[in-house]
């Protein structure tokens, strides 16, 4: 029985007690940074049933994992994802339940996360302009959306953070909007450097590439940040803006490097636990979960013996490196 203080550490000595969970690889939209327009999903078989997933999340929550964020796609289309959801929240050990969605069921889920003991969400916004919106979210209606965000802030999460993923020409004239959106109902909002993950074909990401140091300098035009030391471990720097409750966050994963930090591994609803975002690296427990479906113990070995190839890093549009094909819903961010 691997010791949970020392079982997840890595060849270069961090300490993982973090995964986040795919639990689907669909969406309800099509986000244009995110997904080309045809997508094809994942067939039933391909995928990790619900107690599959329970298993996995018990196995490393009895491996020391304290903290496991909940993604997709979006997690909340996920046919029963309330009782998985519920029972991952009993797991003994677990501190926090994390949720990432895009806020289109959170109008009728918010009450029932929170009773699940869902901690903290993030909700995806990038316009508060509806026909922009739609154009960058596909099929998304913002309407339900912000009611989605509205129901969230009423019922009472320790704390909710939007997430926008910022492009030039497209949205980076409401970065400031969204931050008033934001302090206007008392919560955070982080801003992202898009990512080069899978072939998308509604823009050159290069063309779209909107740095946060240029998201910091619009804002400081309008609002004081001073610098918070939150140690999130995660990719994210903080600032709170002065004379609010609110927080900026800025997640920089291609102008910056957090990586000598990581603490996290993600876990797809194929079941391939995969060590970094940016590399393929990743070890098949879906295999593991049927040809020995009683086995924890071998589960939790299989898990541990990944830890060994857990990269040092990753690079993106770094040209001797492979491009990751691998699409955004696949791996839930
Ligand atoms: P925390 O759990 O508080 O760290 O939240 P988070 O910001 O990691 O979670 P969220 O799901 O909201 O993700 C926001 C953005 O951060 C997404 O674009 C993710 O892809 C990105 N992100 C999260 N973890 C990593 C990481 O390890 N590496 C990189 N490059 N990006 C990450
Ligand atoms: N680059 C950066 N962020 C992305 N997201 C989805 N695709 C990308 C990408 N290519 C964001 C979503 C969501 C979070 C999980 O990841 O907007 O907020
Ligand atoms: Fe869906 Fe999120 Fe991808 Fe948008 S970014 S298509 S909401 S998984």
């Amino acid at each position: 029985m691997p010791d949970p203080a020392t079982a997840l550490i890595d060849k270069h000595g961090r300490h993982i007690d973090y995964v986040r969970l795919s639990l689907t690889d669909r969406c309800d939209f099509r986000c244009v940074y995110c997904m080309a327009e045809e997508m094809t999903f994942l067939p039933r078989k391909q995928i990790l049933s619900l107690e599959e997933i329970y298993k996995v999340a018990s196995a490393f929550t009895e491996l020391g994992v304290n903290k496991i964020r909940l993604t997709g796609g979006e997690p909340l289309v996920r046919n029963n994802v309330m009782s998985l959801i519920q029972d991952i929240g009993q797991l003994p050990g677990l501190d926090e339940l994390l949720l990432t969605t895009n806020g289109s069921q959170l109008e009728k889920l918010s009450s029932p996360l929170r009773d699940a003991g869902v901690n903290r969400i993030n909700i995806s916004l990038d316009s508060l302009n509806a026909e922009k919106f739609k154009k960058m979210t596909r099929t998304g209606k913002l309407e339900q959306v912000l009611k989605g965000v509205e129901t969230a802030v009423a019922s009472g999460f320790d704390s909710i953070r939007l997430n926008t993923v910022v492009l030039r020409g497209i949205n980076d004239d409401e970065i400031v909007d969204l931050l008033e959106y934001a302090m206007g109902l008392g919560i955070s909002i982080a801003y992202i450097e898009e990512m080069p993950l899978g072939n998308i074909n509604d823009h050159q990401r290069e063309d779209t590439m909107f740095s946060n140091e240029e998201v910091m300098a619009i804002i400081s035009e309008h609002y004081a940040l001073s610098p918070i030391e939150m140690i999130t471990a995660g990719p994210s720097r903080y600032y709170q803006v002065e004379g609010s409750a609110s927080k900026v966050g800025f997640i920089s994963p291609v102008s910056h490097n957090f990586c000598e930090s990581c603490n996290r591994v993600r876990v797809t609803v194929e079941g391939r636990l995969l060590l970094c975002l940016g590399n393929e690296y990743s070890t098949d427990l879906r295999q593991l979960l049927r040809d020995q479906p009683e086995n924890s113990e071998l589960l939790k070995q299989s898990i541990v013996e990944a830890m060994d190839i857990k990269p040092l890093r990753h690079y993106f549009y770094d040209e001797e490196q492979p491009q990751i094909v691998r699409f955004m819903n696949m791996t839930g961010g």
